[in-house]
């Protein structure tokens, strides 16, 4: 696909996978709208993507996703900024994503990692899918890993309320990015100009399991995070997903360094993708009216 005069949506574009898929595409010619939640770092993350590529629109949207409410105004800002000067978009890349220790509720309510790992994601492309529709073709890639292999969504305490593990919640939103990725496909139906695809980026060395948790966790991930591939690296494959003309029919859902993989079988069982649908409609009081 040529990216130029394409508009790409990338949440979590101020470090680590994001930033990097952002300036990997707008390297591209893509127009990038990326999403963060500091204010400081979209603007330190924007200067960036425009001193390296001056002719490329770079935008930046803050929006704290670990709150409905904040995905919801993104959209809206996103949806009336493009619709107002005639543009669709082209792509979404759900990305931003976090690790949380310590069981944390956001002020809605939620477990973080529920919360900015899969419902942010699955409410932000409802959101964004009129505009996604209306595009010749585009994509939806969502950020997963292989931590979602050999992991079951405990249905009956999915935010793991009553005993939290922080790496068990973590698996479980990676195991939802690839069942959202199904049910999306599913439900969009095999003529769609929309394919979604989900993307394991490998171990890469960012900072995420620095990020607000206690010390040992973070000497953990950085001894872990050694032998990781560099952003920039990962963000090729990503950017593949997103760009790649010839896997628009392609019946993958789950791809590796643009090579695709098979993903766990939990994954691929349409009930739970459909259940966890139905649960994630719930949780974001939303009806997917428009792709059932
Ligand atoms: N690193 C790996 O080895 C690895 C492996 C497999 C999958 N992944 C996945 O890759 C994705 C990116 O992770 P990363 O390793 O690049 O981590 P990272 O460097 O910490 O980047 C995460 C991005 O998400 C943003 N973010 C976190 N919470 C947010 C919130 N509440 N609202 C809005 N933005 C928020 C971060 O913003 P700030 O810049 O403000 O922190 C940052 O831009 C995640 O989905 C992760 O699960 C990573």
């Amino acid at each position: 696909m040529d990216m130029a005069g394409k508009t790409i949506v990338v949440t979590g574009a101020t470090s680590g996978i994001g930033l990097a898929v952002a300036e990997n595409l707008a390297g591209q010619g893509a127009s990038i709208i990326g999403i963060g939640r500091s204010e400081e770092r979209c603007r330190q993350a924007k200067q960036r993507l425009c001193s390296a590529y001056p002719n490329t629109q770079i935008e930046y949207c803050k929006a704290d996703l670990s709150l409905q409410s904040q995905v919801l105004e993104a959209g809206a800002k996103i949806r009336q900024k493009l619709s107002s000067n005639g543009r669709t978009l082209d792509g979404l890349v759900n990305n931003a994503g976090t690790f949380t220790y310590w069981m944390t509720l956001t002020p809605e309510g939620f477990e973080m990692q529920w919360a900015v790992n899969h419902l942010a994601g699955f409410l932000l492309t409802h959101e964004l899918l009129p505009l996604l529709e209306a595009a010749l073709s585009a994509r939806v890639v969502t950020v997963s890993s292989a931590s979602h292999y050999h992991t079951h969504l405990k249905w009956d305490d999915i935010q793991l309320r009553r005993r939290y593990n922080g790496l068990l919640a973590y698996r479980q939103t990676k195991l939802a990015n690839v069942l959202f990725t199904a049910e999306l496909n599913r439900r969009l139906g095999p003529g769609s100009r929309i394919k979604a695809f989900a993307a394991d980026p490998g171990l890469v060395k960012t900072d995420i399991g620095l990020k607000n948790n206690p010390g040992l966790v973070a000497w953990i991930w950085k001894r872990r995070r050694a032998s990781g591939i560099s952003p920039t690296e990962a963000a090729k494959g990503i950017a593949y997903l997103v760009s790649e003309d010839s896997i628009q029919d392609s019946a993958d859902i789950y791809w590796k360094h643009a090579s695709p993989k098979p993903p766990d079988p939990f994954a691929l069982d349409e009930k739970n993708a459909q259940r966890l649908w139905a649960l994630s409609e719930r949780m974001c009081g939303i009806q997917t009216e428009k792709i059932q």
